[in-house]
């Protein structure tokens, strides 16, 4: 019976219908109720239970196979007609082809991407399920930060600790650890926190980290990047204000807001009449965090940053909602058909 199935199995690949008509009769042969594959599955019940497990295997493939060639012989016939057929009229438009959309996160990440690559950042990523270690001990957090929480982290396993990201700062930790600077990268990916959901906060969003590591690193270096990075992002026109703020992993650390894009900086809804909007957390890296990841913080500073995509997003294309993101709704998507 074995050798049964591998001769069909030989013809079947070989097999090559010439119309339509042809490959009806191929599909009676073998798939009909009564056809060759449902008899081989009548006499499997009879197989000895130590053939069984082969046989299976070898009338299951014939069944792919066969169903395989049905369909590519289908979808040929279906779009040209068999060949013998003389009403083909080879001056009808041929079916349209449906490209479908870039996702206007995709879109963003991309131009945020060209952008940090001209001034020679590289992109690497790294895990989205991480272990306490990258996410938050490397990072200086100390044990009894609240970012730890329940409340904010999703925990897949309390011991050992490993959590989905809070955000991408994790990699640049993995990267620290794995390359002798100087690191000039950035690390666009998606991350969790347990937050509910609702027009501006999800459960999951994106960000792009960006970490530079080398001899005399500074704060004008980092000043100057993020304008560089908002002129091109938004316009020439785009001021930058840098807040100090606080980040268990940078020293100092500073918020960054950008002129409002939409009212260019007059106040308008969007930015609640002050001109401004956040765009992201920076700093430089703390010398804790370079020698947790193996770098001699008396020979080397750096700057970090961290950007939420859906952020830039918004302000690009005025998305009201932070659901339509992941709602799939064609209407949404669509909107995006020219942007690239
Ligand atoms: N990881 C921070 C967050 O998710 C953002 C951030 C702030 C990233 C400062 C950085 C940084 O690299 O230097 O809220």
């Amino acid at each position: 019976m074995k050798e049964k199935i591998r001769q069909l199995l030989d013809e079947v690949k070989s097999y090559s219908p010439a119309d339509a008509d042809q490959l009806e009769q191929f599909r009676i042969r073998f798939m009909a109720r009564k056809g060759l594959v449902g008899e081989l599955f009548d006499k499997f019940k009879e197989v000895a239970a130590a053939d069984r497990k082969e046989m299976g295997l070898l009338i299951n493939q014939l069944k792919i196979a066969v169903q395989e060639k049905l369909d590519y012989h289908k979808t040929v016939f279906d779009q040209t007609g068999d060949v013998t057929d003389e009403t083909i009229d080879l001056t009808k438009p041929a079916n349209k082809v449906d490209l479908g959309t870039r996702h206007p996160l995709s879109v963003v990440r991309s131009e945020m991407i060209r952008i940090f690559s001209r001034l020679g950042f590289t992109v690497k990523e790294g895990p989205e399920i991480e272990d306490d270690w990258h996410n938050f001990s490397a990072l200086n957090f100390p044990p009894e930060h609240p970012a730890r929480d329940m409340q904010d982290t999703f925990f897949i396993a309390k011991n050992p600790d490993i959590a989905l990201r809070t955000h991408t700062s994790s990699v640049q930790v993995r990267v620290m650890e794995t390359t002798k600077p100087p690191i000039r990268a950035i690390f666009p990916g998606r991350v969790y926190r347990n937050e509910a959901i609702s027009a501006r906060a999800h459960c999951f969003f994106h960000q792009i980290e960006g970490l530079y590591i080398d001899h005399d690193v500074s704060f004008a270096d980092l000043k100057q990047t993020l304008l560089y990075f908002a002129c091109e992002m938004f316009s020439t026109e785009t001021q930058i204000r840098l807040r100090p703020s606080y980040f268990p992993f940078t020293e100092p650390s500073a918020e960054m807001d950008i002129s409002c894009n939409l009212c260019g900086g007059k106040g308008c809804g969007f930015c609640k009449y002050t001109g401004w909007v956040e765009i992201l957390g920076c700093g430089m890296v703390d010398p804790n965090v370079l020698e947790n990841c193996g770098i001699d913080s008396k020979e080397y500073t750096g700057f970090a940053f961290g950007i939420g995509i859906e952020r830039i997003t918004n302000l690009r294309f005025q998305v009201k909602d932070l659901r339509m993101f992941s709602e799939n709704d064609l209407r949404f998507l669509k909107q995006f058909e020219g942007a690239f």
